[in-house]
């Protein structure tokens, strides 16, 4: 398939199709781009003169929205044109775990794929490379090959032309650092057996990436190799965090373990910070993916091994929250605990699966007033994690359980019984801990479950504190021993 790519569409202006087309447009100005999305709000926000109002917060995604927005990077709703005018088409649209039906609780919903694949069939013209950039199981781009063959076969009868060849680029990006990561990727996978339309996908990365940084494999190791990747990060942090249990047990200190660990080439020094668990949208959706493809394989023993590391992170989130309750005499009723941050991690304002919204039900559930304090997460978002009923006004006697969304950390930590670090935003570092704590009630508790304050400071003003990973041994004398 020859062709002299001047129009990409993208289908999808989410985490992944917003910033990755951003920077394809940004380097690449002879290329007109159009991200397309059934989302008449999402694209309205993409489109908002205000740039706060973007979807998607990530640092130094502004900057490329207002240099290549209208110019060579559009957002709009009208599908059937942009596909029909594309030369190339990245499928860039969601893949959750099915909630019902064969494979529940496992499988991904390749739903919006299949209606992405349907759209193409119907409006592309002439010949167009299809591109995965949705993370899917491994065998999907045959699934998309069938659709589009099957109307092809149709439209041919008409004599209206359409090729197609199918492509395989998953995305290894991390939000909080995307533009970061796609304007210098570690590689660029791309799998299939086009020979001509993995050159003209070559061609576009070339425009920024080294030609060593692109692999190409076939199709089915590409789409299998995010997965793996995705099951082997994630494996990282729960073998960490299965571990912080250990060291508070016997005293050690988790950091130390890290860097002495870390320190050894094999390992590396990356992936190994210790916290409530992971988050995001990806990590569990894809291991459970990995899990239930073993077991249609029949390998059982496979899906099982990884099962442990999802379930080791469910574990970690219920961990943090019993010991807040343990800590704070067993009962947090009626108390008001303040948390900072509600992200799945810093530097985004996305709060899929976060770590937050399992730990902050429990505490609800437990009969605490909780305060949350995020940066960049909106009061919507948080009403859509946690509920809308449990969003009350703040009352100490009030032992129903609820949350409030604070705007300020004043707010959020005024007589307060305790702060819990739940995303490690700089910000949280660099507080006046010695003003917070004369403003919290005594006694006035710090759970650091992303091990970003020092033990040492926050003791000395008077605190009782607790971080993750951090053993008794480690602690000064104003650690409470009784429990
Ligand atoms: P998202 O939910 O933020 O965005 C997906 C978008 O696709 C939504 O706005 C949705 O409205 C749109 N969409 C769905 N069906 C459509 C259709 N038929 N036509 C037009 N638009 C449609 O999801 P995301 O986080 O961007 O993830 C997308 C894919 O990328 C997933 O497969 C995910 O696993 C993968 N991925 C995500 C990340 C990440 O950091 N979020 C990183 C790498 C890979
Ligand atoms: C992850 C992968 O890192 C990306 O390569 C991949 O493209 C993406 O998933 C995806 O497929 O969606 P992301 O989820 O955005 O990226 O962010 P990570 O930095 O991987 O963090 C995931 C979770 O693990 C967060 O909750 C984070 O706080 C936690 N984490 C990360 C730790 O607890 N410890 C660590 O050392 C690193």
């Amino acid at each position: 398939m020859k062709k002299n790519i001047k129009n990409i569409c993208c289908i999808g202006a989410g985490y992944v199709g917003g910033p990755t087309m951003a920077v394809i447009a940004k380097k690449c100005p002879h290329i007109q781009i159009n991200v397309v999305d059934i989302n008449k709000k999402r694209i309205e926000d993409w489109n908002s003169e205000d740039l706060a109002s973007l979807p998607i917060f990530e640092p130094g995604l502004g900057d490329i929205i207002k240099s290549c927005r209208n110019k060579n990077l559009h957002f709009s709703t009208d599908i059937k044109k942009q596909i029909a005018n594309a030369d190339m088409i990245f499928i860039s649209v969601n893949t959750p775990t099915k909630t019902k039906g064969i494979g529940a609780g496992k499988a991904s919903d390749l739903k919006w794929v299949e209606s992405s694949a349907r759209e193409i069939s119907k409006y592309a013209v002439g010949s167009t490379i299809i591109v995965e950039k949705s993370t899917l199981p491994v065998k999907t781009a045959l699934t998309i090959k069938r659709i589009l063959e099957s109307q092809n076969n149709k439209l041919n009868t008409k004599s209206v032309s359409q090729s197609f060849a199918v492509l395989s680029n998953p995305e290894f990006m991390s939000e909080g650092s995307a533009i970061k990561d796609l304007e210098n990727p570690d590689r660029v996978l791309i799998g299939g057996e086009d020979q001509e339309a993995i050159k003209e996908l070559i061609n576009i990365y070339l425009n920024w990436v080294d030609f060593e940084k692109i692999l190409t494999t076939d199709l089915w190791s590409s789409e299998l190799s995010k997965l793996i990747a995705n099951a082997f990060l994630a494996q990282r942090i729960s073998s960490i965090n299965s571990m912080t249990a250990l060291c508070e047990k016997t005293g050690a200190d988790i950091k130390n373990v890290s860097l002495a660990i870390g320190s050894d080439k094999r390992i590396g020094q990356y992936f190994l910070d210790s916290g409530p668990g992971f988050g995001g949208s990806c990590f569990k959706k894809d291991i459970l993916n990995l899990v239930y493809i073993c077991n249609h394989y029949g390998l059982d023993e496979v899906s099982s091994y990884w099962q442990k590391v999802v379930d080791i992170n469910i574990w970690q989130q219920k961990r943090i929250s019993h010991i807040v309750v343990d800590k704070l005499f067993r009962t947090v009723s009626g108390k008001k605990i303040a948390i900072f941050g509600f992200a799945f991690k810093s530097n985004t304002n996305d709060t899929r699966e976060s770590p937050a919204i399992s730990i902050c039900n429990d505490l609800i559930e437990e009969g605490s007033n909780i305060y949350i304090y995020d940066p960049k997460v909106r009061e919507l978002q948080i009403e859509k994690d946690l509920g809308v009923e449990t969003n009350k006004k703040y009352s100490r006697n009030n032992d129903d359980g609820y949350w409030h969304y604070s705007k300020s950390i004043d707010e959020t930590i005024k007589e307060a019984d305790a702060i819990i670090i739940l995303t490690g935003w700089s910000e949280f570092k660099k507080l006046n801990y010695e003003n917070i704590f004369k403003l919290m009630r005594s006694p006035s508790w710090i759970f650091d479950a992303r091990g970003i304050l020092d033990p040492n400071h926050i003791q000395s003003i008077g605190f009782r504190f607790w971080r993750i990973g951090l053993g008794n041994q480690n602690v000064s004398q104003y650690f409470d021993m009784q429990f």
